[in-house]
């Protein structure tokens, strides 16, 4: 039995269960010369999905109404009959939200095992780790001494921006949504302070506080009120990466915001947005920082680990409740 999850509907607003649908399909299987037949080990959710499953113009197209969803996804191979993977390999790459499915191979990574635990291939040594690495370090251009201040910080990109800052020299303050989210910040992954914003009445002053020299680099994974109270914070000749904006995933209507141009004005801040393949020529050097620092336990990592092939679309919508500390992944 293969099981497959289509987009049945465009969420208005917040996405629901009802926007997915649960296919079953007895059909056998059978591969071709040069094709793989793959099983899904752990399948990764990400706020990034919640743009691709509405129509409007973005860096990428649309998902298909009626078509299996896809995302990072680590496979094991079962057959092949692509000269270069092997039956009990396991690979990393786009594919559907599929128990099992047929790949020509392209666009797959094999990934080992035995070096760090498959799920991390979805996080730390994947998208996650490349995204933090790169965005910190071509836009936000760190110099020993300054500070960082990351909001989505306990989760997957966030928690690694930190830590990526503290290797590098930096003082580093988070924002997440729970005290015991910024404990974790303080405590694991070494972050020099931390801010719950849902129980901080002045934003604003909280930062000030926290960054008594102010903010030279503000890593964005939220937007909205957060990013606008860190606004007032930031030095001249600041950067300010524009990675994600959850807050805003959801919104249906424009959402009104401070305006942030006086703020770039007086302080001759560089603000810029990305998208991670921006910086693919250089991964293989992100790979080498990464996965050093990893081997040498000076980067170190946590995972939501959701069980269960129907509870896919669950995950996802969990991301916009907070319910995940560091990456949200599903294992079959
Ligand atoms: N530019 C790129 O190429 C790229 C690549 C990957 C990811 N991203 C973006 O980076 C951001 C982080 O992605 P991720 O995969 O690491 O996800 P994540 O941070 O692990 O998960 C999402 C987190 O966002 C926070 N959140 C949810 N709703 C929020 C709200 N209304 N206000 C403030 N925080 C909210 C929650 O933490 P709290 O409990 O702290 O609220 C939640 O745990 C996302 O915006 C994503 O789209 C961009």
């Amino acid at each position: 039995m293969i099981k497959t999850i289509v987009l049945k509907s465009r969420p208005e607003g917040k996405p629901s269960i009802s926007d997915f649908e649960f296919l079953e399909d007895d059909a056998e299987l059978s591969i071709k010369d040069g094709e793989l037949l793959l099983e899904t080990t752990y399948v990764s959710v990400d706020p990034y999905l919640r743009g691709r499953m509405s129509d409007a113009k973005s860096y990428t197209p649309p998902f298909q109404l009626n078509k299996p969803i896809h995302s990072g996804v680590i496979a094991k191979v079962l057959e092949s009959k692509n000269k270069k993977f092997e039956a009990g390999d396991y690979v990393s790459g786009m594919l559907d939200w599929k128990t099992k499915q047929i790949s020509t191979g392209e666009g797959l990574l094999k990934v080992d095992a035995s070096k760090a635990p498959l799920s991390a291939y979805l996080g730390i040594l994947g998208m996650t780790g490349l995204t933090a690495y790169t965005g910190l370090t071509q836009i936000g251009k760190p110099k020993a001494g300054e500070t960082l201040v990351v909001s989505g910080a306990a989760g997957a990109v966030g928690s690694v921006v930190g830590q990526i800052g503290k290797i590098l020299g930096l003082r580093v303050i988070g924002i997440a949504g729970s005290d015991e989210k910024v404990e974790l910040l303080k405590t694991k992954f070494g972050f020099d302070a931390g801010i719950n914003y849902n129980t901080t009445e002045n934003m604003t002053a909280a930062i000030a506080e926290a960054a008594p020299n102010g903010v030279d680099i503000y890593y964005d994974n939220v937007g909205g009120p957060i990013s606008d109270a860190v606004f007032f914070n930031i030095n001249q000749f600041a950067r300010l990466v524009i990675c994600g904006s959850i807050s805003v995933y959801n919104n249906t209507e424009i959402p009104k915001s401070i305006s942030v141009q006086p703020f770039l004005i007086k302080n001759s801040a560089l603000m810029q947005g990305f998208i991670v393949s921006n910086y693919e020529v250089i991964f293989p050097e992100a790979m080498k920082h990464l996965s050093t620092w990893l081997a040498e336990d000076k980067l170190t990592y946590t995972e939501t680990i959701v069980q269960g092939f129907d509870n896919i679309p669950n995950a996802f919508m969990d991301l916009f409740e907070g319910k995940n500390k560091g990456k949200m992944v599903v294992k079959m």
